[in-house]
């Protein structure tokens, strides 16, 4: 090629006349900026004026402001019924521990689940998970947990997998078979643990596990149980997750931190010496406002301690029948930002490259190449109305692997 000639790109699609916000530094923002795609990754991204020639289809922004896909790191999709009734229990005085313990909860959407077929399961989650979509999710987490038997377990995870057969989304699912003790396991708490930890491998076999979960908490699983259930999921070679010291401080972050998880979520009662270890193991903070809001956790996660620390925060809905029924991550991040004061910047990093961390997946959560090319189109005029509008969607567009979704 002779000196000073252009480089000719050779891309499948690009978008250009938008403004983009790479997150690959920060926000990263590039005004008047331009992404290509090849084979379904993100070949190129930069200025405008600086994309080499190419005859790839192209495709005009209008102006708009151009994120990777979101990723919503932590959902309950997948359940049957709902608990409004319970909402309205709550209302009249009673407590979201007090109903558990009393039998509700999650118990009383263990009932419902456990009656819903799969088709049943899926047509429910659909909807939900559509509203996520159209706010330019691009990849969701889904837990089992609902189930609390093996069969049911399964039916909720190949649920999880149908869902991501039905729309045009990445869908991982974690095992979260140790969410709360089954009623026939009432007092043998041990032996239900014990059971969680060997439905493992057989789950793993077929393909439906991407990570396991647990809840340790006083209206859950102990330290030492969520332990066991930990040791089985390293012995198929599977990434934890836990919930963790959402309720009081069982110093579940420390756990989490000794077994390298990926994430620790909720964490309203972690202790700074906790989060601090999480950062020294790289385990992301799952933060989840809709949660903290939706039962009225008047403790909030440390937000100072973890940036003292360095620990990487991520948000999500935790969308779920009981404690956060938030079908928007763009509502999440205002509430991020109101009620844990997070800046925009924080609060948009955990909704793409730390919400991606969360979830072991270093291929997506930014604009960079070699990335995937999973995109998030909005109308807004700069990056941080995503976290100040309450209601409303400006997601215009949404790319999956190269593709418009
Ligand atoms: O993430 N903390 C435990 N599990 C869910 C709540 C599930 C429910 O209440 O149904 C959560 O908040
Ligand atoms: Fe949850």
């Amino acid at each position: 090629m002779p000196v000073g000639s252009p480089a000719v790109g050779d891309f499948d699609r690009v978008w250009v006349n938008a403004n983009l916000c790479t997150m690959a530094d920060g926000l990263g923002v590039v005004r008047d900026g331009a992404v290509a795609s090849k084979g379904g990754r993100i070949a190129w991204v930069g200025p405008r004026e600086a994309l080499p020639d190419t005859d790839a289809a192209m495709t005009d922004c209008d102006g708009a402001w151009l994120f990777p896909g979101l990723v919503d790191c932590h959902t309950h999709l997948v359940f049957g019924g709902n608990r409004a009734g319970e909402f309205q229990r709550r209302l009249a005085g009673a407590t979201y521990e007090e109903i558990a313990r009393e039998g509700g909860g999650i118990l009383s959407t263990v009932r419902a689940t456990r009656a819903a077929d799969e088709e049943t399961l899926v047509a429910a989650a659909l909807p939900r998970l559509d509203g996520l979509l159209a706010e330019g999710v691009t990849t969701v987490e889904v837990k089992s947990g609902y189930g609390l038997e093996f069969e049911a377990e399964r039916r909720m995870l190949r649920a999880a997998r149908a869902l991501g057969r039905a729309r045009k989304v990445s869908v991982t699912t974690s095992f979260l078979g140790a969410h709360a003790v089954p009623p026939e396991y009432k007092g043998r708490q041990g032996e239900y643990a014990a059971l969680v930890a060997g439905m493992i491998a057989p789950l793993a076999a077929e393909g439906l596990v991407d990570a396991v979960d647990a809840f340790c908490e006083r209206i859950a699983f102990t330290p030492e149980e969520t332990e066991a259930v930990f040791a089985a999921a390293r012995a198929q070679g599977l990434p934890v997750k836990l919930h963790a010291d959402q309720l009081s401080d069982l110093g579940g972050a420390a756990l989490a931190a000794r077994f390298g998880a990926l994430s620790a979520d909720h964490l309203e009662h972690a202790s700074a010496e906790g989060l601090a270890a999480m950062a020294a193991a790289g385990t992301v903070a799952v933060l989840l406002p809709g949660a903290t809001y939706f039962i009225r956790e008047e403790r909030h996660p440390d937000i100072a301690a973890m940036r003292a620390a360095g620990t990487r925060m991520a948000i999500a809905t935790d969308m779920n029948p009981g404690s956060s029924p938030a079908r928007s991550l763009l509502l999440m991040l205002n509430m991020a930002c109101t009620l844990y004061r997070m800046t925009v910047e924080e609060a948009l990093l955990g909704v793409t490259r730390h919400s991606a961390a969360a979830l072991g997946m270093a291929d997506r959560g930014a604009l960079a190449p070699g990335l995937r090319c999973d995109l998030a189109l909005f109308r807004v005029g700069a990056p941080e109305e995503l976290c100040y509008w309450i209601g409303g969607n400006p997601c215009a567009g949404r790319v999956v692997a190269g593709e418009d979704a």
